[in-house]
């Protein structure tokens, strides 16, 4: 009996998907397992014009399946005399891209299917490419609907060179063409009478006879570590499923990122000692030294592992949102969640060529290539060599929605080359030297809303307590540092990356920091805090509504703006998102500068100043 064979069915809604495999399934009488269920499915599929639709066999075996749990992937599993199977069905409604994606992750073989009265369209590209993308090295194309072109031999070779034109632009190592029909039932398990000039396999007989060992699978060791199970101070495990290899009672094992070493020193399997854990296996380790392990660490043997914080990387991109230069997300990773942002779109991929084109704007559902930078070093691997550590997808911080999935194509060796230098003089130092805690008062809020004016109002004061400080201010920087950035979303999204480092080296140096910029993001927002840190972030938000500060409009631009002399201006042309959960709320439309200023003057006494 043949190994397991995990495989994808790709194709769009009319496709026949869940029609082929349901039949392929039923004539296989793999289906009706117990009795029960037969009578189930009879009733539900029922005929029409005597006909059985075999695909409401499958669908009506999903929405069981499916009751109760949001995955969009329905995962089958099967088994003939000869092999396992387990198939991932994507819905192919509008979010297929998406889902198939994530399908074909886990995926070895693709079945993608062509509609034979249509021939290869750019979704059948599409399909391919992604199935590429996310490392499926073996591929069968289902020429389908056979029977509307009356089983045309020369139709059907037609079709086979415009797949084998698309398939030459990857390195597949298997590639099979069968001409089907998934409503009548050709060529699924029995050669097809309609057929006889076609002397390929069935399609059940190739899937249960095509190798898909994979060569590059390396039997080194490796386990992510989920948690760290220390229920007394006798007992120290690190626990996790192995994902690769084996791992033995005295095998010598490093810890990455650390590099440190260790012997194991006794294993647990469900909570029995054991000498062995292999893959796939949910293991408690222990080790025989003190090493810094925490949820996240990797351990292995016999295989090499990087690690860096900067990534060469393929992604697709699912978010309706457009992916712009600059913009930041959190990065999943193997069992790592981090902030990450995409440093540079290197280009995207067209669908139809390949060709790779210049852009620096990613839309729905195009691939592209990109340099990801991630908060801290993670490890990973090659998405060639280890799917698992090799595979990520990004995550919209503010939706909480899965924005692109992506493969790692290398570690970029800048970051390996840039080792921080260890200053004698601290921050610490610094502040202790001009007496007080050094923040960031981030005023956000609309132009007009009074970002400048409170700021300004409130370092009087503080530089009459002798506080040290130093303002920032968007018109003001605008015209130095970020005097290349303009206002499309990716300006604004650097502008305030830089601001943020600007006022982290502000804080490092000892200094009480004001920024007033618009800053209309939340992403880019949160960003700053992370860079800026936590404790140091005062997020005051201005929410003077748009009418008033267009009422106000102090400098004209709303006047300039409504006329359409300004391109993308905050709130009549560009959004403003505002923050969730801000240190403090001011509308200048109902205090004095004066009160606004003893707001924020309160809120430093509070959190910032007491102890001092
Ligand atoms: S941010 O969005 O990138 O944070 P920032 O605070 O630096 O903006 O700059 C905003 C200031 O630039 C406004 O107060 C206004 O004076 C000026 N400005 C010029 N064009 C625009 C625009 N399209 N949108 C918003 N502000 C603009």
């Amino acid at each position: 009996m043949k190994g397991l064979l995990k495989f994808i069915t790709c194709g769009s809604v009319d496709d026949g998907k869940s029609t082929l495999i349901g039949h392929m399934l039923y004539d296989a009488k793999l289906i009706f397992t117990d009795q029960k269920k037969a009578l189930e499915l009879d009733s539900k599929v029922g005929s029409r014009n005597g006909m059985l639709d075999y695909s409401l066999l499958l669908d009506g075996l999903m929405s069981e399946r499916e009751q109760g749990i949001t995955i969009d992937v329905a995962y089958r599993f099967f088994t003939t005399d000869n092999r396992s199977f387990i198939v991932a069905d994507t819905p192919g409604h509008e979010e297929y891209t998406r889902n198939m994606a994530v399908g074909a992750s886990f995926a070895d073989l693709a079945v993608i299917l062509v509609d034979a009265s249509q021939g290869v369209l750019l979704q059948t590209k599409r399909h391919t490419r992604i199935c590429a993308m996310m490392g499926i090295r073996h591929m069968v194309f289902a020429v389908n609907k056979m029977d509307l072109i009356f089983y045309d031999s020369a139709r059907f070779e037609e079709i086979s060179r415009q797949i084998k034109m698309l398939a030459a632009e990857f390195d597949f190592e298997s590639l099979y063409i069968i001409p089907v029909s998934a409503t009548e039932g050709d060529q699924l398990t029995e050669p097809s009478s309609n057929m006889p000039w076609f002397k390929g396999d069935t399609l059940l007989h190739y899937l249960e006879n095509i190798n898909v060992t994979d060569n590059e699978d390396s039997d080194g060791f490796y386990m992510p570590v989920q948690r760290v199970c220390r229920p007394d101070h006798t007992f120290r495990g690190f626990q996790g499923q192995v994902e690769s290899g084996t791992i033995n009672v005295g095998d010598e094992i490093t810890v990455l990122p650390g590099k440190e070493k260790a012997k194991v020193k006794s294993l647990f399997c469900a909570d029995k000692k054991t000498d062995q854990a292999i893959k796939g296996q949910a293991v408690t380790i222990c080790i025989d030294r003190e090493v810094d392990v925490s949820r996240g660490c990797v351990l292995y043997k016999d295989m090499s592992l990087s690690f860096s914080n900067m990534l060469s990387t393929s992604i697709l991109w699912m978010d309706d949102k457009k992916l712009v230069e600059g913009k930041n997300y959190l990065l999943k990773l193997g069992t790592k969640i981090i902030p990450a942002v995409i440093m540079k779109i290197k280009y995207k991929v067209d669908i139809n060529s390949g060709e790779h084109v210049p852009a620096d704007q990613i839309y729905k559902n195009e691939i592209a290539r990109c340099d990801i930078s991630v908060n801290e070093k993670i490890v990973f691997d090659e998405f060639l060599k280890n799917r698992e550590l090799g595979s990520f997808i990004l995550i919209d911080r503010v939706t909480n929605m899965t924005s692109a999935c992506g493969i790692v194509r290398h570690g970029l060796r800048r970051s390996e080359n840039i080792i921080a230098y260890d200053m004698e003089i601290t921050r610490e130092i610094r502040s202790r030297q001009k007496d007080q805690k050094p923040v960031t008062l981030w005023f956000t809020g609309l132009s007009g809303s009074g970002k400048s004016t409170i700021a300004n109002e409130v370092e009087k004061r503080l530089v009459a307590m002798n506080k040290h400080t130093m303002p920032l201010d968007g018109d003001n920087v605008r015209q130095g540092l970020n005097k290349n950035l303009g206002f499309k979303d990716q300006d604004r999204i650097e502008n305030i990356r830089r601001i943020a480092e600007v006022s982290k080296l502000m804080n490092d140096a000892g200094l009480i920091v004001l920024t007033s910029f618009i800053s209309p993001f939340i992403s880019d927002r949160e960003s700053a805090r992370e860079i800026i840190g936590e404790d140091n972030f005062f997020e005051i938000y201005l929410s003077t509504s748009l009418e008033v500060c267009e009422r106000r409009d102090v400098k004209g631009l709303y006047k300039k703006a409504r006329n359409g002399e300004i391109p993308n201006f905050t709130g009549i042309s560009s959004g403003y998102e505002p923050p969730v959960n801000p240190a403090l709320i001011i509308d200048t439309d109902k205090c004095s500068v004066a009160e606004a200023a003893d707001m924020v003057m309160e809120l430093l006494f509070e959190r910032s100043f007491e102890g001092e």
